[in-house]
């Protein structure tokens, strides 16, 4: 498995293996920020929209194939260089249970304290299985916001709110 961060140059050349991803996270039913059937082009437009200076990708290969990511969004305020916003953690389903969803987590977490980001944040859908890896891994719940957005099925949910402070 190689990790590495994607520079500006690298994104373009990945959004079709970042979609393939997204469309597989989202057939298997995460909640991700769209609805399913995911449509393969919609999700590399994401990707691509992305490639603006104002955001971070990692990826994870296991041979050819990119099998997991995670990305940080800056804000682009004045008043909020301090901190980041964690998003699109995602691993394939072939590859989960193995570790690399933590090792990913872990590795933003590190970028950020090292690029002098101090706070970080980050949704997801309350009760799903995310929340046991940003918990143990010390991330501090803020609250819940009810029917906050409709998973892939098209059925409202909440979502919980968590933040970590971090430090180089
Ligand atoms: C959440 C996700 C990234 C975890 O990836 P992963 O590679 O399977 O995670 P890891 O193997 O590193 O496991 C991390 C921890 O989460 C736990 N975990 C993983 N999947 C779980 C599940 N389905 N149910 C309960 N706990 C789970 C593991 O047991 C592990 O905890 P432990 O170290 O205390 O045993 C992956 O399930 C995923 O891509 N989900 C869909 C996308 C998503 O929801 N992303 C988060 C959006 S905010």
């Amino acid at each position: 498995m190689i990790l590495s961060r994607l520079d500006e140059a690298q994104l373009p050349a990945c959004t079709g293996e970042l979609a393939d991803l997204m469309v597989d996270t989202v057939d298997a039913g995460a909640s991700i920020g769209f609805l399913a059937p995911l449509d393969r082009a919609v999700a590399e437009a994401w990707w691509k929209s992305r490639a603006d200076g104002q955001f971070a990708v990692w990826v994870a290969r296991d041979g050819e194939r990119i099998v997991g990511t995670v990305s940080l969004a800056f804000p682009d305020k004045p008043n909020s260089r301090h901190r980041a916003e964690l998003v699109k953690l995602m691993v394939h389903r072939d590859a989960r249970g193995r570790g690399l969803g933590r090792t990913l987590l872990t590795t933003a977490e590190e970028a950020a304290a090292a690029a002098g980001i101090t706070l970080l944040h980050l949704d997801t859908e309350t009760d799903s299985p995310a929340e046991h890896l940003y918990r143990s891994a010390g991330w501090t719940r803020a609250g819940v916001i009810p029917d906050y957005a409709a998973d892939p099925g098209g059925v409202l949910r909440g979502t919980t709110l968590y933040y970590k402070r971090v430090r180089a």
